[in-house]
């Protein structure tokens, strides 16, 4: 056998991307292209970086010291999980891929590669922004005359061997992104998505860390999939030592074939690194993400927002919905949303998906009157819709049975009296888009809760699995919706928080973080899906009393609180509100309208606390003259006087005005007396050094309260 087929480019280079925050580095030696370092900002380099990174040759192992390339071959000795993995009929089962080309800027790279034997072409792109958010995308061209079966594609970083630990985010129903923390052990941590859709138990990035990493400081690398369906992440340590994160869209069989000349676009994955701990990473992603110039603050203020869902489920009874409208303007809402049951049959949900059209039994005169009326009272409409499902029971269903995804003539299971609509079916994906439109057109509305409420299961069209192209659909849907309707906004909902990721961002405006508005369990959601999703992209509504997910009671103040840190906004039957309650709705709506500049634009911190009964968090403005911190105890402080709060992020020589402010409701104490500077009602002074490195004594709080104190420059 003589030297490996394909190539021309055999010069070794050194090539470096760089942000202020980290860099990427690039050897192309022997046509492949290696990623000697991928973390902290380089910003100086001496000659010997390739020789300092090889390897000998260890006893039982290969003659000459292999780099795994990017791509991660076996062809290349590479003995891991790889990164491509496909065939031709059985055929071409293992790819020697070639670096053809390179082109790079300061931040980008594309490298060119191709298998001659194979018969395949690869384009990879690397794209580092100022941020440190690193984007990677590749296509894959068939360049054979028989067709392509690509069984898998994964995107791999390397790791140093200093990252211990993996983080990543798993959940339920009602309970999406709790953390789970373990060592980096030998093998393959793997989280994987097989619903169809992004899922409650979506990880949201997978994250390695240093062994002492937390919310202040350490070193974190993060990867995602930008993509609503299946997918992968994985984190792999071999016995060589080499440590690797990987993530990627996860195919079925025979999901995505390539004919003879054919281009497949691979969804891409969201790199991020920081050594600034995990709030750095989630100042790098929302820097990413607020720069865009699409971002919704960055086109106007997020509005209060009132969803009805909670309060009248599907009884919709025109005046009770106007009576909840009366005091939702009064106390100072500025969206009113009508959720699930407008619609042709839907008095429950055993029918109606699939027929978008008003039900005359409940609207007789369509939804004119209503958002007349909410629009007089200087409210603007939004209006749900679960447009990529159909129950049985619907028009749809019985002139186009045909149009579920579906497999080998069987129906799937059932998933809340729904099936999934086909929307990779033209006329299927015709008739949502007509229908949506068709509403969005009639009507003055400015806002669409679009849900998802079931997994995919046995999700095929033709034969041939179908989640890839149904993932494509729903983006193209979104799309082109907005392109009708430029001023529209988009909530991802999908049974609560299982459509959020970094791939459908691009299309929508807002999610709906879960379903569960209960305020202690909102504090750990909103938490760690902050460390992705910036405040003002997530819904966070005070929750009815008990909470309908818990029956848990807890006090306005503490669920007002824990709505303020997001897209704040109401779950809940306020014409059932006590008076006291509602004059604390009232001056937080207030307070919401006066900090919703700094909340939607600061950094978030949130305070590596020694008692885990408390959480300490906050927005620190990015020009640090001002902020808003919550003291929230989830449970009794585990000594007599809880632990001092410190607060850092300000200016450490700056003096700052600190004071508890009430406006969200006193809340409960279980003390005599308050903590000193609580007693002084203008507030106390002290240096932003003061705060970070002493803190404040909090106030004794029974389980479920809250405290939330404003952070003022003197200067
Ligand atoms: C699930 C959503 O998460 C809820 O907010 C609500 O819109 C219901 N669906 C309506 O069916």
């Amino acid at each position: 056998m003589g030297s490996p087929p394909g190539g021309s480019l055999a010069r070794t280079e050194i090539i470096t991307l760089s942000s202020p925050v980290s860099s990427i580095i690039f050897d192309t030696a022997d046509n492949n292209l290696v990623i000697k370092h991928w973390g902290a900002h380089i910003a100086i380099a001496g000659s010997g970086l390739q020789a300092a990174t090889t390897k000998s040759v260890a006893n039982s192992g290969f003659d000459q010291p292999l780099p795994s390339g990017v791509l991660r071959e076996h062809s290349r000795g590479f003995l891991g999980h790889p990164t491509i993995s496909g065939h031709r009929n059985g055929q071409a089962w293992s790819t020697y891929f070639s670096l053809t080309k390179i082109d790079h800027s300061e931040r980008d790279l594309a490298a060119h590669f191709a298998d001659a034997s194979a018969l395949l072409k690869l384009v990879l792109s690397y794209s580092l922004n100022e941020f440190g958010i690193l984007k990677i995308s590749a296509e894959l061209t068939n360049s054979g005359t028989d067709s392509y079966n690509l069984e898998q594609f994964t995107y791999w970083l390397p790791l140093p061997d200093r990252a211990s630990e993996v983080m990543d985010f798993t959940g339920r129903w009602s309970h999406e992104r709790h953390p789970q923390r373990s060592s980096i052990r030998y093998g393959v941590t793997s989280r994987e998505i097989r619903e169809g859709r992004t899922g409650h138990d979506y990880t949201i990035a997978q994250l390695a860390l240093a062994g002492s990493t937390e919310f202040a400081h350490g070193e974190v690398w993060g990867l995602s999939v930008a993509w609503s369906g299946n997918s992968i992440h994985h984190v792999e340590r071999l016995a060589t030592g080499d440590i690797s994160i990987g993530a990627g869209e996860l195919l079925e069989p025979g999901e995505i074939i390539l004919a003879p000349g054919a281009t497949h676009t691979i969804p891409s994955v969201i790199a991020n690194y920081s050594n600034e701990g995990l709030d750095g990473l989630s100042h790098n992603y929302y820097r990413w993400l607020r720069a865009r110039p699409n971002h919704p603050t960055n086109i106007r203020p997020r509005p209060l927002t009132l969803n009805v869902w909670e309060a009248i489920e599907f009884h919709h009874d025109s005046e009770k919905i106007r009576a909840i409208a009366d005091v939702a303007a009064e106390v100072g809402v500025e969206r009113f949303v009508l959720d699930d049951g407008w619609f042709n049959l839907r008095r429950h949900d055993r029918a109606g998906l699939g027929d978008w059209v008003v039900d005359k039994s409940v609207w007789p005169d369509g939804l004119a009157p209503i958002i007349k009326y909410i629009n007089d009272k200087g409210m603007e409409f939004g209006l749900w819709f679960e447009g990529e499902m159909i129950n049985p029971d619907s028009d749809l269903y019985r002139a186009h049975p045909e149009w579920i995804l579906h497999e080998a003539g069987r129906l799937p299971p059932l998933w809340r009296n729904q099936q999934v609509l086909d929307i990779t079916h033209p006329n299927a994906y015709e008739h949502v888009l007509r229908q949506t439109d068709a509403i969005l057109s009639e009507y003055n509305i400015s806002y669409i809760k679009w849900d998802h409420n079931r997994v995919l299961v046995d999700a095929g069209h033709l034969g041939q699995a179908a989640v890839h192209n149904q993932t494509a659909a729903i983006y193209r849907l979104f799309a082109e919706l907005k392109t009708r309707h430029p001023k529209l906004e988009i909530e991802s909902c999908a049974s609560g928080g299982a459509r959020i990721d970094l791939g459908v961002i691009d299309y929508v405006d807002r999610f709906w973080t879960s379903d569960n508005n209960d305020a202690l369990e909102r504090q750990m959601i909103q938490r760690w899906t902050g460390i992705v999703i910036p405040p003002e992209l997530c819904g966070t509504h005070i929750g009815p009393r008990p909470g309908n997910q818990t029956r848990r009671v807890t006090d306005v103040s503490f669920r007002a609180i824990t709505a303020l840190f997001g897209h704040a906004g109401i779950e809940w039957d306020i014409t059932g509100a006590t008076a006291e309650e509602l004059i604390v709705i009232k001056n937080w709506i207030s307070l919401y309208k006066r900090k919703r500049g700094l909340l939607h634009s600061g950094k978030a911190i949130r305070v590596d606390h020694p008692d885990s009964n408390s959480f300490i968090y906050g927005v620190v403005a990015q020009d640090r003259s001002e902020a808003l911190f919550a003291i929230a105890a989830r449970d009794m402080s585990e000594s007599t006087f809880p632990a001092m709060a410190r607060i850092p992020g300000l200016d450490p020589l700056r003096i700052y005005r600190v004071k508890v402010i009430t406006d969200a409701g006193p809340g409960k104490r279980m003390q005599n007396s308050e903590p000193g500077w609580m007693q002084i009602a203008e507030g106390i002074t002290m240096s932003g050094m003061e705060l970070d490195n002493i803190g404040l004594r909090p106030p004794i709080l029974p389980p479920e309260n809250a405290i939330l104190i404003e952070i003022t420059s003197t200067e």
